[in-house]
């Protein structure tokens, strides 16, 4: 394993104290994640089922023995644990960079506590260094490319790639995001957006950060 490795795996472990035995647990999609799932396996605590935000985490939770659930059937989550492209100090995040914002988003909304695991090379002052995905229906791709063009972004269409949801995803380079709970909405106000990958609406509750010199938790 390499050292951005071995800091997701040690995100990843020190997420893993917020799972709560006996409960259903939202989990996220990514690379991070992956090692979380790893985690799951090794430790196997008793989860009635799993609500998973993208076809490849279900089946990396199904291999590893865990029930995948709909989230039409779980109710409310307690915890739902993800990772994220970019965290500020306020816990908002730039998410999409895997293509599953827009379950990520629904579960985001739907869990009590949000856990987000990051290596460090992830925090910074300003979001919009990571292209910001978005996802849209694909007749209004190009009428939202130019809505995000006016706001001062240069889209560009993830090639060769569809969500889970069958849609298209634009991601947006060049944004210095000053205001983001203000371009999460206005974003979202463009017609034929399905997700923008903002969360600062919903950022994460609990914050892991695992660098060099050791994980931090930021609440
Ligand atoms: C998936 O769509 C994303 O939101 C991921 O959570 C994000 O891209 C983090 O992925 P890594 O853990 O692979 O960096």
């Amino acid at each position: 394993m390499g050292k951005q490795d071995d800091l997701k795996r040690a995100a990843a472990e020190a997420a893993y104290e917020y799972v709560n035995d006996g409960e259903y647990l939202g989990v996220g999609t990514g690379s991070t994640v992956n090692h979380f799932i790893d985690v799951l396996a090794e430790r196997k605590p008793y989860i009635p089922g799993c609500v998973s935000s993208s076809k490849a985490s279900t089946e990396r939770l199904r291999t590893a023995g865990f029930d995948v659930i709909d989230l039409n059937s779980a109710g409310e989550l307690g915890v739902y644990i993800d990772g994220a492209d970019e965290t500020n100090e306020h816990l908002e995040l730039i998410k999409g960079g895997g293509g599953a914002l827009t379950r990520e988003k629904i579960i985001a909304s739907a869990s009590r506590t949000f856990i987000c695991m990051v290596d460090g090379s992830k925090q910074v002052d300003l979001l919009g260094r990571f292209p910001l995905p978005v996802e849209v229906i694909e007749m209004g791709r190009s009428s939202v490319a130019r809505a995000l063009v006016k706001l001062g972004g240069e889209p560009e269409l993830r090639n060769g790639f569809v969500s889970d949801n069958g849609n298209p995803i634009l991601d947006v380079y060049n944004l210095e995001i000053m205001n983001p709970i203000e371009l999460e909405d206005t974003i979202n106000a463009i017609p034929g957006v399905v997700t923008v990958g903002l969360f600062a609406r919903r950022p994460a509750d609990v914050l892991i950060v695992a660098a060099e010199g050791g994980v931090q938790t930021h609440k």
